[in-house]
Order: C-alpha cells, then sequence, then structure tokens
C-alpha cells in the first residue's frame, strides 16, 4: 500500500513560516553576537571565577571528567548544565562540606535531591568512589572560586543598587527584619577583613 504525499495544508504553511522566521533570526543574531565579542578588544561578558590548583586538585580534575561528573556538571567552562553549574562552588562550600557530600549527599543536603543518593538516582555511584578518589575531586571542586559579584560568590556585587533596595522594600514582609540578616549588610561590615 502506498501513500500519496499530501500537500500542506495552509495553517501548516503559516506556522511551518513562523518557524523558519525563528530559526533565521536566531542564526542571524546569533552570528552577529558572535563578530561582536570575536573584533571586541574586551571580552563582553567579564570572568568571575578563577581558579589555582593544587597538585591534588589537579588530579581531581582528571578525576571529575573520568568519573563522568562532567555528563551533568559544568566546571572550567566544560560540561553540561544538567546539573549545577561547579565553578566559583569553593567559595562558599567548605572541603569539609563537599567531601561529606559527595559520600552522603541526602544528609547533608537536608532536602530531597534529585540525581544524588541512593540507586536507583543516576549519580548514585559517585558515593561508592573509592575514598581517595572523591578526596580529591572535593579538593579539586574547593579550589574552583568565584569573585564577588559572580553568581556563584556568596557575597553580592559591591555597592548599594536602588533596584535591590526596592525590590526587598516590595517582596520582603516586615516581619523578615528580626529573622534574618541582610547579607549585604554583613558583607559591608566584613569589607575591610577578607585576606
Ligand atoms: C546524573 C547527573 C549528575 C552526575 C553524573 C553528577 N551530578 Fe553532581 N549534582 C547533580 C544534581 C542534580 C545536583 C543537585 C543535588 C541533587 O539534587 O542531586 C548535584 C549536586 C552536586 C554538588 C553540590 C553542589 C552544591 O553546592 O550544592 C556537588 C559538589 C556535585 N554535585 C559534585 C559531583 C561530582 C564530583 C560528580 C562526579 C563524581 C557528580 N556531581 C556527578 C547531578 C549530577
Amino acid at each position: 500500500m502506498t501513500k500519496k504525499k499530501q500537500p500542506l495544508k495552509s495553517g501548516e504553511k503559516v506556522l511551518l513560516g513562523i518557524v523558519l522566521v525563528f530559526v533565521v533570526l536566531a542564526v542571524i543574531s546569533y552570528a552577529a553576537l558572535e563578530a561582536y565579542r570575536m573584533r571586541s578588544p574586551e571580552p563582553i561578558f567579564a570572568n568571575k571565577t578563577h581558579y589555582n590548583f593544587s597538585e591534588e586538585g589537579k588530579l581531581g580534575s582528571v578525576l571529575f571528567r573520568k568519573e563522568r561528573c562532567t555528563s551533568c556538571h559544568r566546571a572550567l567552562r566544560n560540561g553540561t548544565n544538567m546539573g549545577l553549574s561547579l565553578d566559583g562552588v569553593g567559595s562558599y562550600r567548605s572541603l569539609q562540606w563537599l567531601e561529606a557530600f559527595l559520600s552522603d549527599p541526602e544528609s547533608v543536603y537536608g532536602a530531597p535531591t534529585i540525581d544524588h543518593g541512593a540507586p536507583p538516582k543516576e549519580a548514585a555511584y559517585v558515593s561508592e568512589l573509592p575514598e581517595e578518589e572523591r578526596h580529591a575531586i572535593a579538593v579539586f571542586i574547593s579550589q574552583l572560586k568565584a569573585e564577588q559579584g559572580s553568581s556563584s560568590a556568596p557575597v553580592p556585587p559591591e555597592g548599594r543598587s536602588e533596584f535591590i533596595d526596592e525590590m526587598v522594600k516590595v517582596w520582603a514582609p516586615k516581619s523578615w527584619d528580626n529573622k534574618y540578616d541582610d547579607v549585604r549588610d554583613k558583607s559591608a561590615k566584613a569589607e575591610g577583613k577578607e585576606e
């Protein structure tokens, strides 16, 4: 039995046309952005994360790729975004926390986890890796640092932002004043005390 190909209906043609316009626009904007980025004398996106690896950290970086962490995570701008980006994580998680998380994720997180944890979760194998490997990987991650202003930095960007002040005023209930510390006040106090 052979089926005759049906010609496209006019509605289908319109939809296809709209999709095509989006695709063409996306390609043009990507090409324009890349052309601008390559000609720009300064990087258009400032790099706010940095690293300085010890020997153990370098070993951890190799293991991080070998043990397929990059299939879900991003580090050193490599890997995927299926899990969290780990660039800069070393600025808000200590080495102890990272080691504890890799060996016993569910209790360290204190909340339901998606991929790390007991089988059949997809990253269950991580807590079964040899302890030395987990240690080296934790050292590697702890050396991925973030500067102030990076999305993974524990402190917000420098200076007061009117926009953030306004948002806090609108959205944060008055009762939070006593309940929580404003991280911006804390970082202003700590200024000058950092290494
Ligand atoms: C199948 C995807 C997947 C794989 C593979 C995976 N992870 Fe994760 N990872 C996640 C997700 C999702 C989270 C968030 C916690 C959760 O829900 O499991 C996470 C959280 C983390 C965190 C905590 C980050 C934070 O600050 O809260 C660390 C550290 C981490 N992973 C390291 C690793 C390492 C090291 C490996 C490889 C040995 C690895 N992950 C492999 C998906 C994955």
